[in-house]
């Protein structure tokens, strides 16, 4: 069918045609904001999953959804080996300047981004020339406040008082965190406790987090009462309903249908996983002559949908990943089998014939490029899921 109507869409952060099967978190989401806004306790979500499941677009839509609300919202995407302190300042920035033309007294706005460029200015010791940055604010930086060189204190301080022009305008600030398991340990701790010390105050004010299945562990490991901060969402494949659905509505817009074999045979290829629902969707389209789409269409696009997903999806994350390392996640294919399941990582040692110890770099640094991560001590798992099976059968 014509191509240029196709209306899936594969790819990291695509805003899919049809957003399915995530009502109960958009309804959760806005419990939340509506409580808050009121001033109740109410803690934040924190989106956790897989790859591929949906977290940054349902993360996007959670962004509009405050936007729609009259929240002043920022997003940042964390990345390993990075402060917080400039992105977080120019998503907060971004936040109050949504807020800004609502808010009367224009004085109080501006010591806000005053504190805040002092916030953004305030560098720690090593950081490198280059990286100096002029946030685009026109206040001379406050002294003071939030420049202390200490995150944990800067952040509460700062937060406070855009928290503050927030509650002045009846609404909230909702900063977005994506790929949180890659914020620095301090920088966590940092969050955790301004978002602890906000919700004593009664602040409107939340982070809403998205990242890998650790990422609860990586919040707990830096504060005990993280778990308490935060309502934990796992973001899944989509059951069988949700999966037709992604799939049907987007292609009755163009006027086409699919066959219930063809549902069938799609939901076994894509195994409700969103970006393979999209990926399969995509290539099926293409292929099939006419409506209805049939389960020979899906047959017939599957290799091709299979090949784009070994190129796209499997291959640009495995050529990551150095010798050792794809020797190391060759050993867990083996153990976990096709599923991917979890695996321990003495066993992983064991079958590659090596001390466990010896290992430990290259697992490290597996989990530092997010290939692999560690649901519970001692074991390891995929963060891609389909990855075993595309191991097995993509020997090296
Ligand atoms: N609820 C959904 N319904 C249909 N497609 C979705 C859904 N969520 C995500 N997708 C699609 O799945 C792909 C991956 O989404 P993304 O948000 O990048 O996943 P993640 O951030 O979890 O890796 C995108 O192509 C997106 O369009
Ligand atoms: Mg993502």
């Amino acid at each position: 069918m014509d191509p240029v109507r196709n209306p899936y869409a594969p790819g990291a952060g695509q805003r899919p045609p049809e957003l399915a099967g995530r009502d109960t978190e958009l309804s959760a989401f806005d419990v939340v904001l509506e409580r808050i806004a009121h001033g109740r306790p109410e803690r934040s979500l924190v989106l956790t999953g897989l790859r591929g499941v949906g977290k940054t677009v349902l993360l996007n839509q959670l962004r509009s959804q405050a936007i729609s609300r009259g929240w002043g919202t920022g997003k940042i995407e964390a990345r390993p080996d990075q402060s917080l302190r400039r992105p977080l300042s120019a998503a907060l920035h971004m936040a109050l300047r949504e807020l800004g033309p609502r808010h009367r007294d224009q004085e109080s706005m501006e010591q806000v981004l005053a504190v805040l460029k002092a916030f953004a200015l305030r560098q720690t010791a090593d950081a490198k020339v280059r990286d100096r940055w002029q946030p685009g604010i026109d206040v001379p930086a406050a002294t003071g406040r939030a420049d202390s060189g200490d995150m944990e204190i800067d952040l509460v301080e700062l937060l406070s008082d855009a928290a503050g022009v927030a509650a002045d305008v009846g609404s909230g600030v909702a900063l977005f965190i994506d790929e949180m398991q890659d914020v620095q340990p301090d920088d966590v701790s940092a969050i955790c406790a301004a978002c602890h010390e906000l919700s004593q105050q009664g602040a409107p004010l939340i982070v809403v987090g998205a990242g890998l299945p650790h990422l609860p562990a990586v919040l707990s490991a830096s504060k005990s009462y993280s778990e308490r901060l935060f309502r934990y969402l796992r973001i899944d494949r989509l059951d069988r309903v949700a999966a037709d659905r992604a799939l049907l509505a987007p292609a009755e817009r163009e006027g086409v249908a699919f066959d219930a074999a063809a549902l069938d045979a799609l939901y076994a290829a894509a195994d409700g996983y969103p970006y393979f629902v999209q990926a399969y969707g995509k290539v099926t389209w293409d292929v099939a002559a006419s409506s209805p789409i049939t389960a020979a269409d899906v047959a017939m696009a599957a290799p091709a949908a299979e090949a784009e997903l070994a190129v796209g999806f499997f291959g640009s994350r495995y050529d990551r990943a150095t010798p050792a390392e794809r020797e190391y996640m060759h050993a867990m294919a083996e153990l976990g089998g096709p599923a991917g399941a979890a695996v321990g990582t003495s066993d992983v040692a064991v079958s590659l014939g090596r001390k466990p110890a010896s290992l430990s770099p290259a697992r490290d640094s597996l989990i530092k490029k997010g290939l692999v991560y560690s649901a519970e001590r001692g074991q390891i798992a995929f963060t891609v899921p389909h990855f075993g099976r595309y191991l097995l059968s993509h020997a090296d």
